[in-house]
């Protein structure tokens, strides 16, 4: 059964202000499957300004949607990154700057909020959000968000009803506050705990000055605890990640 956690916050937006966000806590959930996976599109740039809100002053309608990242054990991926872009309100992309992109890391708890604009529509295409996602496995995961309810989802090739966001909330101007949770590759095949793709000394480093803490990034193995099976992991999988 999900179980709704209470997190309290403030959002920058005035029309979607509220101090209580909801977030829907996957632990425990046994339908954790792999989130699917859409194609990257033309318009991705590398290395985009780290930045969670994406919004101008006057930009309408609103978006903050709420992210939450787990492993296919329904694990949350703490601080995992996230990199998105989409096109503008009019349905234009931004290809000489950084309008509407950037990249943000989640919580301590794999949770994290995106402000922002609801997309435009461009030719050939329904409103969408381009995203990457990369917890602690070195393989990144892209795929593209919907909305529900538009007339053009059911013309566009990509769009796929799972990967809709959830509305938590529109109001009469059409801001909306949505959540869409990402299941992602974990982090077993490949311990590499301080993401330089090589299991090696280091990662065994920070296993010992890790030992016995609980929820650390050296738990390899979310056991739940930093001890002799997690320095097993690394020296199995020792050398280059795949
Ligand atoms: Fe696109």
């Amino acid at each position: 059964m999900f179980r709704i956690a209470l997190i309290s916050m403030f959002l920058t937006s005035a029309a979607l202000a509220t101090t209580t966000a909801l977030f829907t806590d996957r632990t425990n959930d046994p339908l954790c499957t792999q989130t699917r996976p859409d194609v990257e599109g033309p318009y991705w740039i590398p290395d985009s300004p780290q930045r969670s809100n994406l919004r101008d002053p006057g930009d309408a309608p609103m978006l903050d949607l709420y992210f939450s990242v787990v492993d296919q054990d329904c694990g949350p991926i703490p601080n995992a990154w996230i990199d998105i872009w989409h096109a503008d309100a009019d349905g234009d992309y931004d290809k000489k700057g950084w309008g509407y992109r950037g990249h943000h890391f989640a919580d301590g708890a794999g949770y994290s909020i995106l402000e922002t604009v609801i997309p435009g529509l461009y030719p050939g295409r329904t409103s969408h959000i381009h995203v990457k996602v990369q917890g602690d496995s070195p393989s990144i995961f892209t795929t593209q968000l919907y909305f529900p309810d538009v007339p053009e989802n059911d013309d566009d090739f990509f769009y796929h009803p799972d990967l809709e966001v959830s509305v938590i909330e529109v109001d009469a101007d059409g801001n909306m506050i949505a959540e869409f949770h990402f299941v992602v590759e974990d982090r077993h095949g490949c311990p590499d705990i301080n993401g330089d793709n090589y299991v090696n000394v280091s990662d065994l480093l920070t296993i010992i000055d890790q030992w016995g803490l609980a929820n650390a990034p050296a738990d390899v193995n979310d056991d739940d605890i930093v001890d002799v099976s997690d320095l097993l992991m690394v020296v199995g999988n020792w050398g280059e990640c795949e």
